[in-house]
């Protein structure tokens, strides 16, 4: 039987994490997380897991997108990697756990084997990934993205925020843009913990999600253009206002998501709007949004895709308005590997957690490996209805350590592997 992690030492570094870049929700009195990608309290969450890793003898990397990379020996040193690894940016309106988990948790490996003095023939490294979330410069993946080499290094750096801000600017800023060259010698596996960050695995009762894919992705952001004027004096009749065709897009996602032409599982959501001027008294001209379309299906996403243009259009003869956009993120439907999937569920068994299969409704940094080697993830289940991106995000102790034991068994047969590089 392999070796289990300490429950309570991997709880208290989620909470010693969840401590940057924390803050009190005056509506919910709730205590939340804001790590938003490339800010101080960002590089303050780095700095803390890179000094964790040194602390464990971990031989630490950053490479030129601001990855952290930290690499415990195996037996055989020309052998590649077993990689863990996460994110530890998060949205504004964060809990302790997503991403957290996964980078803590994988460290947390690392000290139960240290304790253990277990051996592995591959060397094991843990990964933090940079903005994952795509919440500050609207792409999502952008780390991990750039180590596989999907995304271009060029395009990552080009990236700006809203205020204008450049991604390799803030990178450099916050002291985090690292020589380490991308991408990345694709590593022997990759395997990732995360919560669910959904109700399915709570409902269930299930401990152990055995994740089969990421659903495909697709973001826009969308500028409508109208004409502003006085919201006394304008006649209804001679208005081209651009909140009213937002709005008319916003209930139009939601037709689209439960209409059933693209599956039962279609997702549909305008996450952010800004109207211009934004004000009591005047017709807005302008609306600046997103879209944001799930769906665990190709076709059916390429469909949905086709037909939002088509909205696009509709809706700009009915209302008078210009609608332009550009895709800052679109994945595809990623399957994970169907050797982890069942080392993932074999591990669950052995331990007694009750496992089941789970696509993930979230973007993952696992999906970015999954092109370059084989790659899993591990899911747990989250209280509250499984809420994320919230300040009530959680799992319990009980939880949390399950998912990073079975992280634990799985890397442990990986790194043990016999074959290949
Ligand atoms: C990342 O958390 C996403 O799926 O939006
Ligand atoms: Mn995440
Ligand atoms: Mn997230």
């Amino acid at each position: 039987m392999n070796p289990s992690i300490d429950k309570n030492r991997l709880f208290q570094s989620i909470e010693d994490l969840g401590g940057i870049g924390g803050y009190l929700d005056e509506r919910t009195g709730l205590r939340g997380v804001n790590r938003l990608a490339l800010t101080d309290a960002d590089a303050e969450g780095r700095r803390y897991v890179v000094a964790t890793m040194k602390s464990l003898g971990l031989d630490v990397t950053v490479d030129r997108i601001g990855n952290l990379f930290g690499r415990r020996a195996g037996r055989d040193a020309k052998l590649r990697p077993v990689m863990m690894g996460s994110h530890v940016d998060s949205v504004p309106t964060a809990g302790k756990f997503d991403g957290c988990l996964g980078v803590l948790g994988a460290l947390e490996v690392v000290r139960t084997l240290d304790a253990a003095k277990v051996t592995t023939r591959r060397p094991i490294v843990v990964a933090a990934f940079t903005d994952e979330e795509g919440s500050r410069f609207g792409t999502d993946m952008v780390g991990s993205a750039v180590a596989s080499g999907r995304l271009l290094l060029e395009q990552a750096y080009a990236l700006r925020d809203r205020k204008g801000c450049v991604f390799r600017d803030e990178l450099e800023r916050i002291g985090f843009l690292g020589n380490a060259k991308v991408p990345i010698e694709p590593p022997h596996a990759y395997v990732e913990c995360h919560i669910e960050q959904g109700p399915i695995l709570r409902a269930s009762g299930f401990d152990i999600g055995v994740v089969t894919s990421v659903q495909a992705i697709s973001w826009r952001e969308v500028t409508i253009s109208g004409k502003s004027g006085h919201a006394g004096a304008t006649p209804i009749g001679l208005r081209a206002d651009a909140g009213l065709a937002a709005s008319r897009l916003n209930v139009k996602l939601r037709e689209m998501a439960t209409s059933g032409r693209y599956g039962k599982e279609m997702r549909a959501t305008m996450g952010a709007i800004a109207h211009e001027p934004g004000l009591v008294n005047i017709v807005p001209g302008r609306a600046t949004l997103t879209v944001d379309l799930r769906n665990p299906d190709d076709a059916m996403m390429k469909k949905a895709e086709a037909d939002l243009l088509a909205t696009f259009d509709e809706i700009s003869k009915s209302d008078h308005v210009e609608i332009a956009w550009r895709q800052t993120a679109r994945t595809p439907v990623v399957p994970f590997h169907s050797k982890i999937q069942a080392l993932v569920a074999e591990a669950a068994a052995v331990r007694g957690l009750r496992h089941e299969k789970i696509a993930s409704g979230a973007g993952q940094d696992a999906q970015e490996f999954a092109p370059i080697c084989p790659s899993g993830m591990v899911f747990i289940p989250g209280e509250y209805d499984g809420v994320s991106h919230n300040p009530r995000e959680y799992s319990t102790p009980e939880q949390c350590a399950n998912g990073i034991n079975v992280l634990l068994d799985v890397a442990l047969r990986l790194a043990d592997e016999e074959g290949g590089p």
